[in-house]
């Protein structure tokens, strides 16, 4: 099979959440033009219709909106149960929705730490576990959390103590998921996404820091979501088949300086 062919993810199913708008609409675009039909997952049910809409109509692959709170644990296992009645069988799950805060440390509240944590890394827990779940016992599969390079690095000069401690956990977690099934067929990586121009980081608070951020990446520019594509369409496919437990930094050159 030629390397190309290998990409092709022709005949495989696959879900993301967070997936209505920005990094998610631009991952599952890039699954359903690879060849793979889509599940558009999202707390937004009527953004994710309209995107599922547009992901269909400009690849001809099948595609389907879910409302979910990936937040609730019980909506993990109900998801991939939901997936794999509608779609017939689960092969790629991106857990990519995700939250930005910035708040000086000494000053973040209890709920604004839970907050993060309950949807930037414990819906990844449950989302991967139920997946892997399924994936195990079905012929295995290729799991991707989107963590950020604010795992592994402090960003400056937003204070985002608990989004940074949410990111590191992603990462560490998808690894040692991906240690535990290394042998038995399942996958599991992240991509580390650096400054990314999506709604995440279109707020009046954040204004002034874009052109900072821009100015101290190597490219000097944000990434567009659509960047990201190749690195997961790479990742749900057979072209990585030893690629596991790893983390895939693309962040215009920021991390390295
Ligand atoms: N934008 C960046 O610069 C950047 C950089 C690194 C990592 N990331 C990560 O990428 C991911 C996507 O970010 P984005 O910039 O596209 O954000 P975004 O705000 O544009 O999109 C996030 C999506 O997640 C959905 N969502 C929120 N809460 C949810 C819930 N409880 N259940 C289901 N869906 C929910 C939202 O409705 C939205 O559609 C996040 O995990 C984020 O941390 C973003």
């Amino acid at each position: 099979m030629s390397i190309m062919d290998k990409f092709r993810l022709d005949g495989k199913v696959a879900y993301v959440t967070g997936a209505a708008q920005g990094i998610g609409e631009a991952l599952a675009t890039g699954l359903a033009e690879a060849g793979a039909d889509v599940a558009v997952v999202d707390i937004n049910l009527e953004k994710a219709e309209g995107t599922a809409k547009n992901i269909a109509e400009a690849t001809g692959r099948k595609t389907k909106a879910y409302a979910v709170d990936v937040t609730v644990a019980e909506n993990a296992p109900k998801l991939v149960e939901q997936v794999v009645a509608d779609f017939g069988g689960l092969h790629i799950a991106f857990h990519n929705a995700g939250m930005a805060h910035n708040v000086p440390s000494e000053d973040l509240s209890v709920e604004d730490w839970h907050r993060m944590i309950n949807l930037n890394m414990h819906a990844v827990f449950f989302g991967t576990q139920a997946a892997g779940r399924y994936m195990l016992e079905n012929g295995g599969g290729s799991i991707v959390n989107t963590g950020s390079m604010s795992g592994s690095i402090v960003n400056v000069p937003q204070p985002q103590i608990h989004y940074n401690t949410s990111k590191a956990g992603v990462v560490h977690m998808s690894k040692s998921f991906g240690v535990e099934w290394a042998d038995r067929g399942v996958r599991v990586n992240t991509i580390s996404p650096g400054y990314i121009g999506t709604e995440l980081l279109q707020s009046e608070e954040l204004a002034p820091l874009r052109d900072e951020w821009a100015g101290v990446t190597p490219q000097r520019r944000l990434g567009r979501p659509d960047e990201l594509a190749g690195i997961a369409v790479y990742l749900a496919s057979d072209a990585s088949t030893y690629a596991t437990a790893s983390d895939f930094i693309v962040d215009g050159g920021y991390t390295a300086v």
